[in-house]
């Protein structure tokens, strides 16, 4: 990280603040759990100790995603969102949190977090408030940065309320630059294109990038089924911009995961979750860890499906086929055999005329043409479906507004020596 940190500081002295994120995290999808689509701006201690935004939410789904086995699955963060602020600076110019919902200050919150093993973000604004008015970073910058770093926060999304987009190809990197300067490795998750989107412009996103480990460039996931396919939409019908620009380090952002809560049926929370895995898609849950029912839980903990999300080569999904409410996404994920790779198959039902539809898996239309064959697996209901050669055809039947998720591992043979 010092070395890392000096050669950027010697770039920075002859150019802008670009280019500059090299800090080796987020190389799989990051995974963890954000209170904003569940418990969002709640600060009704009074009346709603369970629900509002406090220290003790954040300690309880901290303690949960230990005891439940979440952490275990890779989901290792627990992140504030907005509200979790005072609406002051102190003294010194400090930020500080709400000292009546964060009796014991952020530092001991972070400590607790640490304590489980788990790391600790924090949520900010580039502009002068953040979304819901608490202050933001602007003209605070490398004092805010400082201040994460000595609270040992691990991830910070910078949201873009109250700025210009505008000013953001200048204002995210900059930040990214006294976050780095801190020598504290910080996941930095931007808002940036979206902000800029909304107004019509063209994210450069070779610098976004290059500037931070995952970003937004969607609208807000909301408690319903419209809104996570209004999300695919948008990831399949930008696909070619978009693919491009994920990989180990740097990830699209489609926003949370609501499986859990109170918008989606058990078949489209399959469908979320499949579809979040397939597309490398930050696995960031935001549900009540407390009562969720178990059939969800079960969702969210599939390490068959979380292994495909995770994949080292950290390929985002492409949509290959969509006609008549079927989709067909794959995504090549590890193990390879030779130039070949094996596959990931995701088929997305979103018709609503009441029975399964059935599908034919064309394997070798898919590009997968292995002569070998392939081992398929079908990874919701964790079942074998056999060794499948390229021109053998796959039946699957798919529930209206759900899925069928295939891993198609590549056969390897050992090369034959006489
Ligand atoms: C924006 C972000 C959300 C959330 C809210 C908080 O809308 O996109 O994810 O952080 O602000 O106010």
């Amino acid at each position: 990280m010092a070395i890392f940190f000096q050669i950027c500081f010697v770039i920075l002295s002859f150019s802008s603040f670009s280019h500059c994120l090299d800090n080796g995290l987020a190389l799989s999808p990051p995974m963890g759990w954000l209170a904003w689509q569940r418990f969002r701006c709640n600060t009704d201690c009074v009346n709603d100790p369970k629900h509002c935004i406090s220290e003790r939410l954040f300690m309880e789904m901290a303690d949960l995603l230990v005891s439940e086995g979440y952490a275990k699955a890779g989901y290792n963060l627990i992140s504030l969102d907005d509200c979790w602020l005072d609406k002051v600076r102190d003294s010194d110019g400090r930020l500080k949190a709400d000292p009546i919902r964060f009796p014991s200050g952020i530092p001991a919150l972070s400590d607790y977090i640490h304590s489980r093993g788990l790391r600790f973000g924090i949520y900010e604004d580039y502009g002068n408030y953040t979304c819901a008015g608490y202050p933001g970073i602007l003209n605070n910058m490398k004092l805010d940065a400082q201040t994460f770093a000595d609270w040992k926060v691990d991830y910070v999304k910078l949201d873009g309320c109250y700025s210009f987009p505008s000013q953001m190809d200048k204002g995210y990197p900059e930040f990214g630059y006294y976050l780095n300067r801190t020598g504290r490795s910080m996941i930095y998750s931007c808002s940036w294109p979206f902000y800029q989107l909304v107004t019509k412009m063209e994210p450069d996103y070779a610098t976004i990038s290059k500037t931070c480990n995952l970003w937004r460039n969607f609208e807000d996931i909301q408690d319903s089924w419209q809104s996570v396919t209004s999300i695919i939409d948008y990831y399949g019908d930008n696909q070619d911009t978009l693919i491009p620009l994920a990989g180990p380090g740097h990830w699209n952002d489609p926003d949370m995961l609501i499986i859990g809560n109170f918008g989606l049926s058990y078949e489209q929370s399959r469908a979320q979750m499949c579809m979040w895995a397939i597309m490398a898609s930050p696995l960031l849950m935001s549900v009540d860890l407390r009562t969720i029912r178990p059939e969800f839980k079960a969702i969210l903990l599939n390490t068959e499906i979380i292994a495909v999300n995770q994949d080292p080569m950290g390929v985002q999904g492409r949509r290959v086929y969509k006609k008549q409410g079927i989709e067909i996404w794959t995504k090549p994920v590890l193990p390879k055999s030779g130039q070949r790779y094996s596959w990931a198959i995701v088929v997305l039902n979103r018709r609503v005329d009441g029975t399964p539809s059935q599908v034919t898996v064309p394997l070798r239309e898919l590009g997968l043409d292995s002569s070998d064959g392939y081992h398929v697996r079908e990874l919701n209901e964790h079942k074998d479906v056999g060794i499948i050669s390229p021109d053998q055809a796959i039946q699957v039947d798919v529930n209206p507004s759900g899925v069928v998720m295939l891993k198609c591992t590549i056969i390897r043979v050992p090369p034959f020596t006489p």
